[in-house]
């Protein structure tokens, strides 16, 4: 009989891919399901890409490349943190690998020795702990509140080092919260990491693109220069160019460390998709034309969605400054009836009577350590989030 091993035991499926795993059997069965669950931009890879990779497929770029990355996309990664962020690095610094989320994991596998503590903000990006377990170490939740805009306090991050701490994991914008760090917050955090030289810091910065008004986003090590040779800058292109499924993250950071994941990918993976790989090189070198207007309707889509929602009953729904979720608190239904007849106990039920009741699929906050909230991507059209909101206000005004 098949068993699980140890390590795998320790581990949860992807709540989110589950999340949309069941809205879509319920469609398959019949139902007509809105899908508010997918962490994917709504819109088409733009067609430079497109051309790049077929252009790349007919000069027959099909052939295995250096494991982590072609030298031309590292030269274009590296021009995009010095163009973007005032980041200095060279090619040796940087990992290209099959999306952000291998990004994170091949960084864990390279440095976790059994026991080591990752801190983790939460709420937090699904799969940061359950990779943190897979490499043998240890997460530790900061918690952060809707008071405080879902970021973690200088004060609480200090309270969580330990000796045996080995990286704090900040992602910003934030998904599920959509919650990006100022400039000076940054700093007051980097002030703590100052002060604790045996912490190293991994930024995930895959939503950078996408702020709304006049909030600039920073990364850590762009603001206090102390960090840079312990900060492992990641980013991708999954999000800002929608290539979701290219599969292409990257990350920037001390070439030891560089080294050694790549090491973990010539015994794993090997290299990234090639043709994908010249799709990235254009996405970075080529236009960036889209990406002001694009995050210019996200924005919009945010303020649909934050103003409907906060006129549902027992819905409280921030306002946050980038990505494209929003994390309201549904605390205001625990502990009532839901048209089912069913008491609402936690996020989780309150996301399997709405799916129910109104065919709305949203992703319970307790997959992401924060409840009691629910995580809402308006990665869609207006149409559908209105007709979506408002059933999410007929659910909510229907429990007793
Ligand atoms: C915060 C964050 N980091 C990393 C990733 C992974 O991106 P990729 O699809 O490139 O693996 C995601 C995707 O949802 C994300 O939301």
């Amino acid at each position: 009989m098949f068993a699980e091993s140890a390590t795998l035991r320790r581990v949860k499926p992807s709540a989110t891919l589950a999340a949309g795993q069941k809205a879509r059997a319920l469609r398959a069965a019949g139902r007509q399901i809105i899908q508010l669950d997918a962490g994917e931009p709504d819109f088409d890879t733009p067609d430079n890409i497109k051309e790049a990779a077929i252009k790349a497929i007919h000069e027959g770029k099909t052939k295995y490349t250096d494991a982590d990355g072609i030298p031309q996309l590292k030269e274009a990664i590296c021009a995009k943190f010095a163009r973007e962020n005032g980041l200095t690095y060279t090619p040796a610094q940087v990992n290209v690998s099959p999306g952000g989320k291998p990004v994170i994991f091949n960084a864990m596998i390279a440095s976790l020795n059994p026991g080591d503590e990752v801190i983790i903000p939460t709420p937090y990006w699904v799969s940061y702990p359950d990779m943190v377990l897979i490499a043998g170490g240890e997460p530790v939740f900061v918690p952060t509140s809707a008071e405080k805009g879902f970021k973690v306090a200088p004060a609480d991050l200090e309270m969580a080092i330990t000796p045996r701490t080995r990286w704090i994991i900040l992602n910003s914008p934030s998904n599920p919260s959509g919650a990006a760090y100022t400039r000076a917050e940054l700093a007051a955090l980097a002030a703590v990491l100052m002060r604790h030289p045996h912490v190293w810091i991994l930024t995930d910065d895959m939503y950078e693109h996408l702020v709304f008004g006049d909030f600039e986003f920073f990364t850590i090590a762009q603001i206090e220069p102390g960090l840079y040779d312990r900060t492992l800058t990641m980013n991708g292109v999954s999000k800002a160019y929608s290539m979701t499924g290219w599969r292409i993250g990257y990350a920037a950071g001390p070439t030891p460390l560089i080294n050694a994941m790549r090491k973990v990918m010539t015994q794993s993976t090997s290299n990234p998709c090639s043709i994908s790989q010249w799709a990235a090189v254009e996405a970075l070198n080529g236009t960036q034309d889209f990406i002001k207007p694009n995050a210019k309707l996200f924005e919009g889509r945010r303020d649909l969605v934050v103003s409907m929602l906060n006129q549902a009953q027992g819905i409280h729904c921030p306002t946050p400054e980038g990505a494209f979720y929003v994390y309201p608190s549904c605390a205001g239904l625990i502990g009532k009836t839901a048209p089912s007849g069913h008491v609402i106990k936690s996020d989780s039920d309150f996301a399997s009577e709405l799916l129910e009741a109104e065919g709305v699929s949203v992703v319970f906050g307790d997959a992401f350590g924060l409840s009691p909230f629910f995580r809402i991507s308006y990665a869609t059209s207006n149409a559908l989030l209105e007709e979506a909101c408002t059933k999410i206000q007929r659910f909510c005004g229907s429990v007793r």
